[in-house]
């Protein structure tokens, strides 16, 4: 089991156990962590599970989408390594994954 880590806007951090399978939407939500709503289920309309991954994971998980990318762009805080958590798959190989929250959903 690995762990993947959330950190808030203010620097808290919430670490969670690795379970592969689930969107990382329905993996932080699960694991209650705060900031993560997914209020449209994960289908992609809400852009409130809204996350920021350090560039070396981006490249790993890989780039939005076009539905993914015209949800971000309604984003207020949007970052160039920003992503919907509903369209990640968590996976093994994301052990240690650090995921960064903005101050404020949509
Ligand atoms: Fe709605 Fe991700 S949960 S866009």
């Amino acid at each position: 089991m690995g762990k993947i880590l959330f950190v808030s806007h203010d620097g808290d951090t919430h670490e969670t156990e690795l379970v592969a399978g689930r969107s990382l939407m329905q993996h932080a939500t699960g694991h209650g962590v705060p900031g993560i709503d997914g209020d449209c289920g994960g289908v992609c309309a809400c852009g409130t599970c809204h996350v920021i991954l350090d560039s070396r994971w981006l490249d790993r998980v890989g780039a939005s989408g076009p539905e993914e990318d015209q949800m971000l762009g309604m984003t207020p805080e949007r970052q160039p390594t920003s992503r919907l958590a509903c369209q990640i798959t968590v996976s093994a190989d994301m052990d240690g994954m650090t995921v960064r929250l903005p101050e404020f959903q949509m």
